[in-house]
């Protein structure tokens, strides 16, 4: 497994970066377990939780599987600000997860009527009190990291290392403004999501039922993304097929490819979905192949996490500032 700089902070961690939302959802503690030292035997150190992730159950499991070896991963959690401030989430989260600091702490989305110099400030008390080495955000506009981190640099506090955020062939909006600002101002970035939550893991064929053990049956956007993209997906399965690889390894090829992503957060509700994870960080694209998916995928999702239709509306803009 390849080792990458998580932008300014200079630290290196697993291209990898293994995602465990479906851990106490779609996996029982037992499959947590085996995705979990699978992964890290393979040179996986990366993880990436949230207080949120089945109401920090998931956050629970970790720390009971993470308690004789929590030194050898870089952990990273979130806080969902609003329900309660920051400083109180990371003491739940840092006694779910049975350790004294995170590597990393990211807000895990931006909130109308949050206060940007406030955060900044809490997250910075929480690097000073030795809670976290480093903070982060997920889900952010481009204009508000900078706007964050400009706050942070005036009052000399710590400032966001980097943003996690949607990206995959079928949801590319981040393309337009946040990949460009992360690669100029060496934000660490990490895709979260990049199979689409499974439609590119070649799972689900077009114009076929999905299968019903799969997350389809819970989420109406893989139903929707499989209708509105079958012409692409068809086409991207049958590439797969011609060069000899997976899509679960095309797909992931793909992201891996744009210079601007540090790593890719992976899920996995299988030991078995997990190994072709591993497999697949074994390939890389050609030139000749990134155009073609470029080409395959060319209009594809806004950015529907934060919404785009939200963030094109000023007065959700205006509502994350505080004057
Ligand atoms: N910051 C944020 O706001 C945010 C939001 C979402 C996620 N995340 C993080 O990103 C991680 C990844 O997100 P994600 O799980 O939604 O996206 P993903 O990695 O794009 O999709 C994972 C899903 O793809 C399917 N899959 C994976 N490998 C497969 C294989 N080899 N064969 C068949 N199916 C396969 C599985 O679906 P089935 O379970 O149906 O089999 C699996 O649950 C999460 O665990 C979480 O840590 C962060």
């Amino acid at each position: 497994m390849k080792r990458v700089t998580l932008g300014s902070t200079g630290e290196t961690v697993s291209e990898m970066c293994l995602g465990t939302q479906m851990y106490g959802d779609r996996c029982d503690e037992a499959e947590s377990d085996r995705i979990l030292s699978t992964a890290m035997d393979a040179g996986v150190d990366f993880i990436d939780t949230a207080a949120l992730y089945v109401d920090g159950r998931t956050e629970e499991i970790l720390g009971r599987l993470l308690k004789r070896r929590r030194d050898k991963v870089f952990l990273l959690s979130k806080v969902r600000i609003g329900r309660i401030g920051v400083l109180e989430s990371i003491e739940q989260s840092l006694r779910r997860l049975q350790t004294d600091h995170l590597d990393l702490y990211l807000i895990h989305a931006p909130m109308p009527g949050m206060d940007p110099h406030q955060i900044m400030h809490d997250l910075n008390r929480l690097v000073r009190e030795g809670k976290t080495r480093y903070v982060g955000c997920s889900n952010y506009p481009a204009w508000l990291v900078s706007h964050s981190n400009c706050i942070a640099e005036r009052e000399g506090w710590a400032q966001l290392v980097c943003n996690q955020i949607p990206y995959s062939l079928i949801e590319r909006g981040v393309e337009v403004e946040i990949l460009p600002q992360s690669y100029a101002e060496n934000i660490a970035t990490m895709a979260y999501r990049p199979l689409a939550m499974g439609v590119l893991s070649g799972k689900y064929v077009p114009s076929q039922q999905p299968p019903q053990d799969s997350r389809a049956v819970a989420d109406a956007r893989i139903p929707r993304w499989l209708n509105r993209y079958s012409t692409q997906i068809s086409a991207f399965l049958k590439m797969a097929d011609t060069v000899g690889v997976t899509p679960v390894a095309l797909a992931l090829g793909w992201v891996r490819a744009c210079p601007a992503i540090t790593s890719p957060v992976v899920g996995a509700s299988s030991l078995q979905q997990l190994e072709s994870h591993l497999k697949a960080f074994e390939f890389s694209l050609t030139h000749e192949q990134y155009t073609q998916l470029n080409e395959i995928f060319a209009a594809t999702e806004p950015w529907e996490e934060v919404s785009v239709a939200d963030f094109r509306d000023w007065r959700r803009n205006l509502g994350l500032v505080k004057r």
